[in-house]
């Protein structure tokens, strides 16, 4: 019998790329969402691409009720969490409707994991945790900084929560991926980002950019403390990070975890200043990005990338994809949005 694993959010950006990859793998793949920031044909893209269709389940993971009913017909081996809600401007804005989605759909998860007992978790933290680096490149070991905004927050209370219920329930395993900045698409380019309004991440606005559907990128300040005075970054090709996923499963699975919750950074180890990321895309795709520099955005890190040291070693993990796969495969996605 194929494994079963639950994936929450799993027609969302990263979800349906880890979907296609555990599929690719042999697993059984059920996905519940909400279809609050994703869209339904991401199903069929993903059949299209795998051969088979995941069983598909629309709720809000806060409803308890029907979280629970699923838990009744299905043994699980493993659940991967995506589902969250991740604007970090929003968040600022309605912090309680972040503390609410992301918090009480985890809290309903672990309930029910350990009702099941249902063992393996894995869960989306984020790079966000460490806030502003004092040392590059960031280790595990970085210690979490105040956070920047309630979303990053609720990362941080997330990964503290498996930190305290996998020492009581001894039955739960916990696993947190830290993703650094997540770009580009699968390269069938049947699923990628589907941005909702304007985006505020840089390789959307990019891609819409060049698409015409933007008249011009504005690169957040040129005066900061690094080589070409642009903000740096650790962006990792969102295959690769599925890629992630499927080895932190096959580690909780061949238990080869060494703690009952772990961590793990998820980048290249490199960083990328914001004037490098438009350099490649412009080369990579021959197309023209036109943009200006304007102030500093509030509340920006000036510079991060990761220690991959521990992923490479112990999850037997590596990026394989660099800048230029990334670029390719966003505008490669973009193009699809147009037509
Ligand atoms: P996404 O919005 O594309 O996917 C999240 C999915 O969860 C969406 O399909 C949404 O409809 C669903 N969802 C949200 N709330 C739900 C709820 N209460 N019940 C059921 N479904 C719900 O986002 P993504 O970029 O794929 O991110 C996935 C995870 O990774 C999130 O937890 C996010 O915080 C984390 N993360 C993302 C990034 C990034 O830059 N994309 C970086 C670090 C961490
Ligand atoms: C990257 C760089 C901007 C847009 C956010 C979240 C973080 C994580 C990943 C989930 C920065 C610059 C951007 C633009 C620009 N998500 N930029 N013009 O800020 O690293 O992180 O997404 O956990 O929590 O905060 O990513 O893509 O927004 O910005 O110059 O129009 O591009 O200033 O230096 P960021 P980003």
């Amino acid at each position: 019998m194929d494994k079963k694993i639950l994936i929450t959010g799993g027609t969302g950006y990263i979800g349906s790329h880890t979907a296609v990859e555990l599929i690719h793998q042999g697993y059984e793949v059920i996905i519940v969402d909400d279809l609050s920031n994703s869209e339904r044909r991401t199903i069929e893209s993903i059949e299209k691409i795998t051969g088979k269709k995941p069983e598909f389940h629309q709720f809000d993971l806060r409803d308890f009720s029907s979280l629970a009913a699923l838990f009744n017909e299905n043994k699980f081996d493993g659940i991967i969490h995506f589902a969250a809600k991740k604007a970090v401007g929003e968040s600022v804005e309605n912090p309680m409707l972040y503390y609410d989605v992301n918090l009480n759909s985890m809290l309903n998860l672990l309930k029910l994991m350990e009702l099941h007992n249902v063992s393996n978790l894995v869960f989306s933290s984020s790079c966000t945790v460490y806030g502003q680096p004092s040392q590059l490149p960031v280790t595990e070991d970085t210690p979490f900084s105040l956070a920047e905004s309630p979303y990053g927050h609720t990362k941080q209370i997330g990964e503290d929560i498996l930190h305290h219920t996998t020492r009581t329930n001894r039955q739960l395993q916990a696993l947190s991926l830290r993703y650094f900045n997540p770009v580009g698409a699968h390269p069938s380019a049947l699923i990628g980002e589907l941005p909702v309004g304007v985006p505020a991440n840089l390789v959307s606005f990019i891609t819409q950019t060049a698409a015409g559907l933007r008249a011009k990128l504005k690169v957040y300040g040129n005066d900061y403390d690094t080589p070409d005075g642009t903000a740096i970054r650790d962006y990792i090709h969102v295959v690769d990070l599925a890629k992630a996923h499927v080895r932190a499963i096959e580690r909780m699975l061949n238990h080869e975890q060494k703690k009952s919750h772990e961590y793990f950074n998820i980048g290249t180890g490199k960083g990328s200043s914001v004037l490098e990321v438009i350099q490649a895309f412009e080369k990579i795709n021959h197309i023209k990005v036109p943009y200006e520099v304007v102030d500093r955005r509030a509340g920006d890190i000036v510079k991060i990338y990761a220690d991959t040291t521990r992923a490479n070693h112990e999850l037997n993990w590596n990026a394989q994809l660099n800048l230029d796969d990334m670029m390719k495969s966003a505008w490669t996605w973009q193009k699809t949005l147009i037509t």
